[in-house]
């Protein structure tokens, strides 16, 4: 038995910003964000928090696949800009989307959430612990981010992604095969100095802006190309894949120089890499399910498909998941 995608939807809140607009009072310009980083625009959510994104999509989950929310067994948010410290995103989704017959957890593994969450909730269905389980990724990124600080504040966007994980008896399809790594050293590159129980909130971290993204570019940037690219070529490898057999390259959205870097060292060429970065930045956890469910709506996936989900990012933590897609295309786009 395997754990396949039975469906899937995404959310992006309505307020586009440009690079333009960080023109406006950073010492930045559009060129230097699309050069660098490939990014046009990115969403700001301006009320709510990380559950509001997630639970629209959610709600557009359960419904394209007919169940009603009292049918879903578990539901697990990652995300690093939970609403609050608890009770846990993963119970006010619960709330929201009247989801009454579900328990469920966050996660928080960063810019690689999706993938842990992916694998532990695949897990739980291969184990017979769980039969529906809605994993979710999203992050409210504009809500922890420095607007004085240029090398932090024109990466990241708002907006969440979800897919239902269900058993299929058919094991050539779902999870296949999943990477998962993670070096503790790397969180002196890329952290929020205070609000948890190290350095609780006080006037005076708020006055210092200790609550917000402090990321050495450069190092994550020499890190994650290393790091995303050998994931990637060694899930291949141990699954005697070639660069023939991937329909799909879905890596996370940080920057598109290091998207090209593991391409390449996958010997992909550009039309099976999918990239939005452009429109939406680095939404942190929900960059990955919202590319899947882009790529579906689009009419681009196809049952049977091998994707390669790659990540990498704070903790560091980073992986690489091997996925057969259990959907045909969806028929009215
Ligand atoms: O998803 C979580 C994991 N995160 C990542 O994977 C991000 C990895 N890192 C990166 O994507 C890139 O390192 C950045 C996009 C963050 C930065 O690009 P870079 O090419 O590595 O630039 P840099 O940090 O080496 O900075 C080059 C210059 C510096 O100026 P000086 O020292 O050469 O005078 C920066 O101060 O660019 C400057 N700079 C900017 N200039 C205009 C940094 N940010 C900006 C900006 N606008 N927004």
């Amino acid at each position: 038995m395997k754990a396949a995608v039975t469906a899937t939807a995404h959310y992006l809140p309505p307020d586009v910003i440009s690079n333009s607009y960080f023109e406006r009072f950073l010492d930045t310009s559009d060129e230097w964000i699309r050069t660098r980083t490939g990014i046009s625009e990115r969403r700001f959510l301006k009320q709510g928090g990380t559950s509001d994104l997630i639970t629209p999509a959610v709600k557009e989950c359960l419904r394209e696949r007919g169940l009603a929310p009292e049918d879903i067994d578990v539901v697990i948010v990652a995300t690093v800009t939970p609403d609050q410290f608890f009770p846990s995103t993963a119970a006010t989704v619960q709330r929201k989307a009247g989801l009454k017959n579900a328990w469920g957890f966050d996660l928080s593994a960063a810019c690689s959430g999706y993938l842990y969450a992916l694998f532990t909730a695949a897990k739980m269905i291969e184990a017979g612990g769980a039969k529906r389980i809605l994993v979710c990724g999203g992050d409210k990124m504009s809500s922890i981010l420095n607007p004085e600080d240029r090398t932090t504040y024109v990466l990241f966007g708002d907006g969440a992604g979800v897919m239902l994980l269900e058993a299929t008896e058919d094991d050539s399809l779902g999870l296949q095969d999943a990477i998962l790594c993670m070096d503790g050293a790397g969180g002196d590159y890329l952290y929020m100095t205070a609000g948890g129980s190290q350095k609780p909130a006080t006037a005076e971290t708020v006055a210092n802006k200790e609550h917000y993204v402090i990321q050495d570019g450069k190092s994550v940037f020499k890190s994650a190309v290393i790091g995303m690219a050998e994931v990637s070529a060694q899930i291949m490898e141990r699954n005697n894949l070639t660069a023939d057999d991937i329909a799909w390259l879905v890596p996370h959205q940080a920057n598109l120089r290091i998207i090209d870097a593991t391409a390449n060292r996958m010997g992909l060429s550009k039309d099976k890499v999918i990239v939005n970065i452009d429109k939406y930045g680095n939404t942190t956890a929900g960059t990955i399910p919202i590319c899947i469910s882009e790529l579906y709506h689009s009419g681009r996936l196809h049952k049977g498909d091998a994707l390669v989900l790659s990540s990498f990012g704070a903790g560091f933590t980073w992986g690489s998941i091997l996925l057969r897609w259990a959907l045909d295309a969806p028929k009215s786009e």
